[in-house]
């Protein structure tokens, strides 16, 4: 018998290739620390689409919930593109967050010293820089009304950002918890001299920092944060915002620390953890044997941490990580001068070493 039944979903794109290399590092540390893990394979994105005519078939989502951690690759490709809107991969990655109630998208950028060069900002700015994004991810923009009314010429599109109180005071609980593990600071960021929504969400904030007089709370509109991460990245230790603010700050985060191919994330909240990479499909590179699959490994140390509570787990994948950066491997994405370039297997196969010794 297993200890745990985590549930893969491949994906399309890189996702096989990298999942494939998480897969290796999560059974190599159970056997490290004795627990076994059965695995069980689910369709979803353009694979399922392919196979099932839905991106989301409904045995994927009975077999998640019945599973104790999600593990996730990658979706959505060219190849869906001109798919209706609503049988997009990326809709059924979106149904499959609001299925498992996973509201609670943890991004953590961590910037490891022997990859400050690899980024593109200066490497004195970033030194040092370990930020926690913290992104509402069932709510706002991406689920609140909308559509395409109208004809012709006269076409409107609509969405609507919608945050309700309680949406709001979760997401300020997990902020609030996450910082007290960490330096006590969360920064809320909103676009409150423009948005009502956004009015509410200040006010929330302001409302629960007051159970968490231990952890200093800060507000900063959307647009200075953007600027803000660039100019000086130290300053934030937990990020707390919505949806669509959170896409778009996360992805800046990342290139703070080298590369998108380095940053995992965590979506919790819901009975079923789901952990993923935050980086896409790429199909330009998919097939090709040189994803970055830290990412994922980093996304293998979440899901024991946060979806099986495996701490000690999580922190030897994690140190394998840094072992193997420290010895001068890199991936194409966070090539440097004089370094050995390594492919998706070989960056597996050089976490698993690192693993194995410790
Ligand atoms: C992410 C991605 C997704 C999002 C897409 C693929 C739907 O960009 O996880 O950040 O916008 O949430
Ligand atoms: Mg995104």
């Amino acid at each position: 018998m297993a200890d745990y039944t985590i549930s893969v979903i491949n994906g399309d794109g890189i996702g096989p290739e990298v999942v494939a290399e998480g897969l290796k590092a999560l059974h190599a540390v159970g056997a490290l620390c004795g627990h076994r893990f059965a695995t069980r394979e689910y369709l979803a994105g353009g694979a399922a689409i392919d196979a099932k005519g839905d991106p989301l078939p409904a045995d994927t989502v009975k077999g998640v919930l019945d599973s104790h951690a999600l593990l996730f690759g990658a979706i959505g490709g060219p190849k869906w593109e001109s798919m209706p809107h609503h049988l997009k991969p990326e809709a059924g990655l979106l149904r499959l967050r609001k299925a498992l109630g996973a509201f609670a998208n943890l991004r953590p950028a961590v910037v490891y010293d022997e990859l400050a060069g690899a980024s593109s900002i200066k490497p004195e700015i970033l030194k040092g820089t370990d930020i926690m994004v913290v992104r509402e991810l069932t709510g706002g923009i991406y689920f609140g009304p909308g559509g395409i009314t109208g004809d012709g010429a006269n076409r409107v599109g609509i969405n609507t950002e919608v945050y309700s109180q309680p949406e709001i005071e979760r997401i300020g609980h997990v902020a609030f918890q996450t910082a007290r593990l960490r330096r006590k600071k969360v920064c809320s960021v909103d676009k409150a001299n423009v948005l009502v929504s956004s009015q509410l969400w200040r006010e929330v904030m302001i409302e629960i920092a007051k159970q968490y007089p231990d952890v200093t709370l800060s507000h900063m509109y959307v647009d200075n944060c953007a600027m803000q991460l660039i100019r000086d990245p130290r300053q934030f230790d937990v990020i707390v915002t919505t949806n669509i603010f959170g896409d778009i700050l996360s992805d800046e985060a990342s290139q703070l620390t080298g590369s998108i191919g380095m940053l995992a994330s965590a979506s919790v909240g819901g009975p079923v953890g789901f952990f993923e990479p935050i980086h896409g499909s790429a199909p330009d590179i998919a097939g090709q044997g040189k994803a970055n699959p830290l990412a994922t490994i980093s996304t293998v140390a979440l899901l024991l941490r946060y979806g099986l509570k495996l701490e000690r787990e999580a922190a030897l994948v994690e140190a394998a990580i840094r072992r193997v950066l420290a010895s001068g491997k890199r991936t194409a994405d966070i090539r440097q001068e004089g370094l050995p370039v390594l492919g998706t297997v070989a960056m597996g196969e050089a976490v698993l070493a690192e693993l194995k010794r410790a």
